[in-house]
């Protein structure tokens, strides 16, 4: 067997594209072992699936199998059950007090304004005029907070996201921890002026009563502003890119959930979550060692042929569609109803109101494997 070389995929062209990659890789076996970063490559859909819903084997708190982990990094994304239970059925009770008509309202007219200030313009940048300040106003309206100055949150929140490579980048490991901490600070602030009725304050106030620690609880408000805004816009725009490389009359408008959900196997932006394995174990056709790393690459298993029928076309009704975009088992998105009402909303207007939208200049990819996004997209609508 070849050395699946994982450094290869920081190339431009990989980050662009990685499927040929992949694929590479898959022909190997679906489960292949890289000596780089010491870690299992996870490409099959069924075996991506197992190992996402098998928390008793694949863990997401690294204190399992021995890995120090500081409380300022304790949250809803890295603890396992049952600790895990309590701070997510808090936040499913957030995500149940927020009002979806008033988010759908706050969303179409915010597009409407962010739109009507760039559509006469010739070429913009959809990344820093609509993707990223849609996406930010929809996130904090959901939580029911002020929103932060876009200038200082983009960019720490990019050096979180840095951080998740760190096993590729080592040097990104550091900045993002205190990152982290500095967006901590903020859910802090949020904490010190009584908030409106809504999320946050729902989940504050009963948080004692639902045996959730308070820095847990915090942590757990941070990881949902931070994943929510980085996943949502960095849809939006690999979502688009995907569009904008069908010709104009092959396109249709992505107005529907069904549609947007194809869109999220074939262009979602999560491309890999990994676990530490608690207990020796096969997967596939591998025995897995406790402590050994496994990564399923969802971008993979996506396009696996063995579950998707011709996976690399769009088919905008396709049924049933299990894509693994959102994740699968207990850490399963939880904003994933949100991510599509967005998305359903951003990506409906522009296939409805630009028909002939195009691409001005092939984008730059950010450096990250794990969450693929684009530093800018020059588009004309
Ligand atoms: C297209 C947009 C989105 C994509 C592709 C996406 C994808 C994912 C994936 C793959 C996971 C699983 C992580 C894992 O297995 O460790 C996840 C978890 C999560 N997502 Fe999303 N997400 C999106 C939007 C959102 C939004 C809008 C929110 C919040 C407003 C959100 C909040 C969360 C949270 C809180 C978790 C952690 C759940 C847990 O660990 O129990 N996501 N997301």
């Amino acid at each position: 067997m070849t050395d699946p070389n994982i450094l290869s995929l920081l190339d431009p062209a990989a980050l662009l594209d990685p499927h040929p990659i992949y694929r590479r890789w898959h022909e190997q076996s679906s489960v292949l072992w890289d000596s780089d970063i010491e870690a299992w490559l996870v490409t099959g859909y069924e075996e991506s699936f197992a190992a996402l819903r098998d928390a008793e084997n694949f863990c997401q708190d690294w204190r399992r199998v021995g890995v120090d982990t500081p409380p300022s990094l304790l949250s809803l994304q890295t603890l396992d059950p049952p600790e895990h239970t309590r701070i997510r059925h808090l936040m499913l009770e957030g995500f149940k007090v927020a009002d979806p008509d008033r988010l759908e309202r706050t969303v179409r007219r915010t597009l409407d304004e962010l739109l009507a200030a760039v559509e006469e313009q010739g070429p913009f940048d959809f990344v820093s005029k609509v993707a990223e300040p849609l996406t930010l106003r929809a996130v904090t309206h959901l939580l029911g907070v002020p929103e932060p100055d876009k200038d200082w949150f983009v960019p720490l929140s990019n050096t979180i996201v840095d951080g998740m490579d760190s096993s590729l980048r080592p040097e990104c490991y550091e900045p993002g921890v205190a990152a982290r901490a500095e967006l901590t600070g903020l859910v802090g602030e949020w904490l010190k002026s009584p908030l409106p009725d809504g999320f946050t304050a729902h989940v504050v106030h009963r948080a004692p009563s639902a045996g959730v620690d308070h820095e847990v609880l915090l942590n757990s408000l941070r990881v949902v502003l931070q994943a929510g805004f980085q996943t949502a816009s960095r849809f939006l725009v690999t979502g688009l890119l995907a569009l904008l490389r069908i010709p104009p009359e092959q396109r249709v408008p992505v107005d529907n959930d069904k549609a947007v959900n194809e869109l999220v196997r074939f262009a979602g932006p999560v491309h890999v979550e990994s676990r530490a394995c608690v207990h020796d174990t096969v997967l596939g056709d591998q025995k897995i060692r406790k402590g050994e790393i496994v990564s399923m690459f969802l971008g993979a298993a996506n396009r696996d042929p063995k579950m998707f029928a011709d996976p690399e076309s769009l088919q905008w009704d396709r049924t049933p569609n299990r894509h693994l975009g959102f994740g699968r088992g207990p850490h399963a998105c939880l904003g994933a109803q949100v991510a599509v009402q967005v998305a359903r909303i951003a990506f409906g207007a522009i296939g409805h109101r630009y028909p002939n939208a195009r691409l001005v200049s092939e984008p730059v990819p950010r450096p990250n494997v794990t969450e693929h996004g684009m530093h800018s997209l020059e588009v004309s609508f």
